[in-house]
């Protein structure tokens, strides 16, 4: 097998997807019902050719609860990214079922998603004691960041083995009208995915995205996953979940290409 220089890592051509279901688990909140089930969901997604199944337990257990995580944990077969902001509660709860990945996100009660990235920088001390049991339990850890050269610093510093680059002011930028500002940001994305791949973290990215400005998302060359939810599990209402999976594939692989 080649070996890399160190720091460094090839750029995978497989651009993996992972599929996040939690507003599957909105609508069905949203009834007090059963249904929509997030596990199956989460089954189709998988036979879409989804590589991974991201899930974002929130401390106000808005949309995934702990149910679904025990449930993804014993049927899915491809890897499980547990989300989660960093108390004690969630690292217990990662260490009890020890998912493959556990992606550190901040969280604030009154937002409506996750609008920033994590600041890593500023919490050095007590992110690196917060990972390192992760870490040893065999978890990979990501940290959800900005394209901050700071943050990704600190990232690789504290230990974390991989950043996820928050997207989601690229595709807001774009969405509004924005396409100079949205090019910008592409290149500070861009830099960002450099530099942590450079510093020898994996680098995935999401948030926002959607068919139409995945392709440059997906071009870089350093990426290499993708998390997306909130347009997939809209779309799948027009075409079905495993449909509008597969056409994302299509638009990843293209832009890959
Ligand atoms: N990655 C992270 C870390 C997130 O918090 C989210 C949203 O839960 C996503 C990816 C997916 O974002 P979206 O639902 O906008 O595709």
């Amino acid at each position: 097998m080649a070996t890399l220089p160190r720091g460094r890592s090839l750029a995978p051509r497989h651009l993996r997807l992972g599929v996040n279901i939690d507003h599957v688990a909105t609508v069905r909140n949203a009834r007090g019902t059963a249904w929509p089930d997030p596990l199956r969901a989460a089954l189709l997604a998988e036979a879409a050719g989804a590589d991974g199944i991201t899930a974002h337990l929130r401390e106000d257990r808005r949309h995934i609860r702990d149910a679904d995580i025990n449930a993804l944990i014993a049927a899915i077969t491809v890897p499980l990214n547990f989300e989660c902001a960093a108390t004690a509660e969630m690292q217990a709860l990662a260490l009890r079922h020890k998912p493959h990945a556990v992606c550190l996100v901040p969280e604030k009660r009154e937002e409506r998603t996750t609008e920033g990235g994590l600041d890593v920088a500023g919490d050095k001390t007590r992110l690196a004691a917060f990972i390192a049991p992760l870490t040893e339990a065999g978890c990979r850890v990501s940290m959800f960041i900005s394209h901050d050269a700071r943050q990704i610093e600190a990232s690789a510093r504290i230990g974390a083995a991989v950043v996820e680059l928050h997207t989601g002011l690229y595709a807001d930028l774009l969405a509004d009208g924005h396409p100079d500002l949205a090019e910008r940001e592409l290149g500070f994305l861009r830099e960002g995915a450099r530099l942590a791949a450079a510093v020898g973290l994996e680098v995935h990215a999401g948030h926002g995205l959607t068919y139409d400005n995945v392709g440059p998302i997906a071009a870089i060359p350093e990426v290499a996953e993708l998390n997306i939810g909130h347009f997939l599990i809209g779309e799948a209402i027009f075409r079905g979940l495993g449909p509008a999976i597969e056409e994302m594939r299509r638009r990843m692989d293209a832009a890959r290409a």
